[in-house]
């Protein structure tokens, strides 16, 4: 049994990314969700958990499913046949389309790299294929091409429990089923931390199917081990030095890369979202770190680095946390260049940084920070984008302004500076200069009195419209005296989005207003206070938006995290959401993924004819899984997905979608 697990649920998961943060209440008040929760089960929601077991034993992976009950809503930007929403082993797509499975956990990436073999899996071979829990997803096309070019993908941490043989034993316990994982060795450790990181490969599409160039001179895996630089107002700081590095200017490797973001000039940035998982051990209670290292949840405790690495230890390696939490920003296209951290970008949980040219040619950054009660940001360059000067803009990551948002009670909204000497964000508070700022961006930001948010996660300018799209996950810590304009659920089981239209169409105004697009859940349970449309199906409605997408057409795309058969019925997936005139909060289901996995990210080639979805952690049924009757392991997953071969496990993807014959997708 790891014994750094919480131990009731012994598997890591993508649990560990509802951390409770300030806002945490530990009374045992059922919350809304749990009341949801129950009345799902009333209804019956799951029998799709019977399906499960029935679909795993005689599954065909192609399973196509239509459904004529998706009402066409007047107005609306998209025309496909709605999926069914649901619960199984397969993935799902709308019918006319094919979901293509184009790069798997374990899959090489070099001519010379060694084939799968998940039970004899060695750090060195992992390092030389496709890692695991696909998140982010780039397209960087390759001398403007919609059919050729590189993917770079963000892989954001492991599940050892469905990745290595013999670890899990399953036990009885108080008439229960339960499941003890053991401890992992270094070689399995190493493994993980190879497993981490990111991966740039070149792909081709050839008759209409995308396929992986084996050989491609820019394919490249970046892991937690690989050297990196530090830049920006951190670099350097005494705060950063560590026995490895006393100059703090260098870190080794990049972990738990959520989301990300592709710049104008074709870098990409990715964030390092819950880092604070990965360090044990124990900091004196008077060291200078502990309230930075508190107010992160640091050491978080959940994986066995610390074990066998010195540096994930803090009692041995105590700066090494300030190392991470950062933006890293990479360039594909050159497979020597050593990534850089900007951490002109603060450090917090890094959800995304997706990005848009101002009308001043300024560049925005649109970042969330991912935990319950935490805060939306945004960073303005100093410098100006130079579209015909590629290497002009390599360091415009390094100076500019880092804003905390402030959502009014009356619709406006407010970016305040978090900059060294403005306000309170001075010696006296504890900040001798932007180097302490940006290490500590949180703490800025609760002495700015930045609006506490229900979990901050993908933030997506729209250049077609004007507007900003920001995923609020969900929270429901919240309670009914701590709700706001911006967050106006208690218990917040199902999420929101909200619509930030930046003063004078300005996106690096200082000023603005936002409305809430979206309330998310089933609109037909009236304590849920869901807002779709009324066009919105049984199929089209879902809770927990994560990851977003605008195409080309400046229609959003939403993908999701936390669906399942006891939240909502149904299996993440990835739904169009109209935003425009009549059909404005229309949403329909456009596919779904395999049970156990959340949706991660969308992101369309620029003719808007290939969606790239990866679709993360198939089979981990975390907190979920006496739903299913057993819990799922590398042994006994809930699905085989992909692959459906009794000798391998199930894999996360990355997934193509296209439409049969050609054409633009959702049209
Ligand atoms: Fe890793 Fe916030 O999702
Ligand atoms: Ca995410
Ligand atoms: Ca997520």
């Amino acid at each position: 049994m790891n014994q750094h697990l919480p131990p009731q649920n012994p598997f890591r998961t993508s649990q560990l990314e509802e951390n409770t943060g300030p806002g945490q209440n530990s009374s045992d008040n059922p919350t809304m969700g749990e009341l949801i929760a129950a009345r799902f089960s009333r209804r019956g929601f799951l029998k799709g958990s019977l399906a499960v077991t029935a679909i795993a034993a005689t599954v065909s992976p192609i399973a196509l499913i239509t459904a004529d009950n998706a009402r066409a809503a007047t107005g609306s930007a998209f025309a496909f046949d709605e999926v069914e929403a649901g619960v199984d082993a397969d993935h799902h797509v709308a019918a006319g389309y094919d979901a293509d499975v184009l790069l798997r956990w374990g899959d090489p990436l070099f001519a010379d790299a060694p084939a799968f073999d998940p039970l004899n899996q060695t750090a060195e071979a992992q390092a030389r294929q496709f890692g695991y829990n696909n998140d982010y997803v780039g397209y960087i096309p390759l001398d403007g091409s919609n059919d050729h070019g590189l993917l770079v993908v963000n892989h954001e941490y492991t599940n050892p429990h469905l990745m290595f043989p013999g670890i899990v034993e399953i036990v009885e316990k108080d008439g229960k089923k339960a499941a003890e994982v053991a401890a992992l060795s270094k070689e399995q450790v190493d493994i993980e931390m190879a497993a981490h990181g990111m991966t740039v490969v070149e792909i081709r599409k050839t008759d209409g199917k995308w396929q992986v160039v084996p050989d491609g001179k820019m394919n490249r895996r970046v892991t937690a081990d690989t050297e990196m630089l530090v830049t920006g107002p951190a670099a350097g700081s005494d705060r950063l030095k560590t026995s490895a590095d006393p100059s703090g200017t260098k870190a080794l490797g990049t972990i738990n890369n959520c989301a990300g973001g592709t710049t104008p000039w074709g870098t990409v940035v990715s964030g390092e979202e819950n880092f604070h998982g990965y360090f044990l051990g124990e900091l004196p209670a008077d060291h200078a770190e502990a309230e930075n290292y508190k107010r992160l949840g640091l050491p978080g405790g959940s994986y066995d680095w610390g074990n066998v690495h010195d540096r994930f230890d803090v009692s041995k390696e105590p700066n090494e946390p300030n190392r991470f939490g950062w933006m890293v920003e990479i360039d594909p296209m050159d497979p020597t260049s050593v990534p850089k951290k900007r951490t002109a970008l603060g450090r917090f949980k890094h959800e995304g940084a997706e990005s848009i040219v101002a009308s001043d040619g300024r560049v925005v950054f649109y970042l969330g920070d991912d935990e319950r009660f935490d805060y939306v940001y945004k960073f303005v360059t100093a410098g100006t984008y130079n579209a015909a000067d590629r290497a002009a803009n390599m360091d415009l990551l390094d100076e500019g302004t880092l804003y905390v948002a402030k959502f009014a009670e009356d619709g406006t909204l407010e970016w305040m500076p978090v900059v060294h000497g403005q306000g309170p964000l001075t010696a006296e508070n504890g900040f001798a200069s932007q180097a302490d700022i940006v290490i500590e961006t949180r703490r800025a930001g609760d002495l700015l009195g930045a609006t506490k948010m229900d979990r901050p996660e993908d933030i997506q300018p729209n250049g077609a419209n004007g507007k900003v799209y920001v995923m609020l996950t969900n929270n429901t810590k919240r309670k009914a005296d701590a709700v706001d304009a911006a967050n106006p659920r208690a218990e917040n089981a199902f999420g929101h989005i909200i619509e930030i239209a930046e003063d004078g169409g300005n996106f690096a105004a200082l000023t603005g207003k936002w409305e809430v697009l979206l309330k998310c859940g089933d609109p037909s349970v009236a304590e849920v206070g869901a807002s779709f449309s009324t066009s919105t199906t049984a199929n089209g409605w879902f809770g927990m938006p994560d990851n977003c997408a605008i195409d080309a057409a400046g229609r959003l795309w939403v993908s999701t995290d936390g669906n399942g058969p006891k939240e909502t019925g149904r299996t993440d997936g990835l739904w169009a959401v109209d935003t425009e005139g009549e059909a404005r909060a229309t949403s329909k289901l456009f596919y779904r993924v395999p049970v156990g996995a959340e949706l991660c990210g969308p992101v369309f080639t620029p003719d808007d004819q290939t969606a790239f979805v990866a679709v993360q952690h198939p089979g981990d049924e975390g907190e979920n899984w006496e739903a299913f009757g057993r819990p799922s392991y590398f042994e006994d997953p809930s699905t085989r997905w992909p692959d459906f071969k009794p000798e391998l496990p199930v894999r996360p993807s990355i997934v193509a979608i296209t439409r049969q014959g050609g054409g633009k997708i959702g049209v």
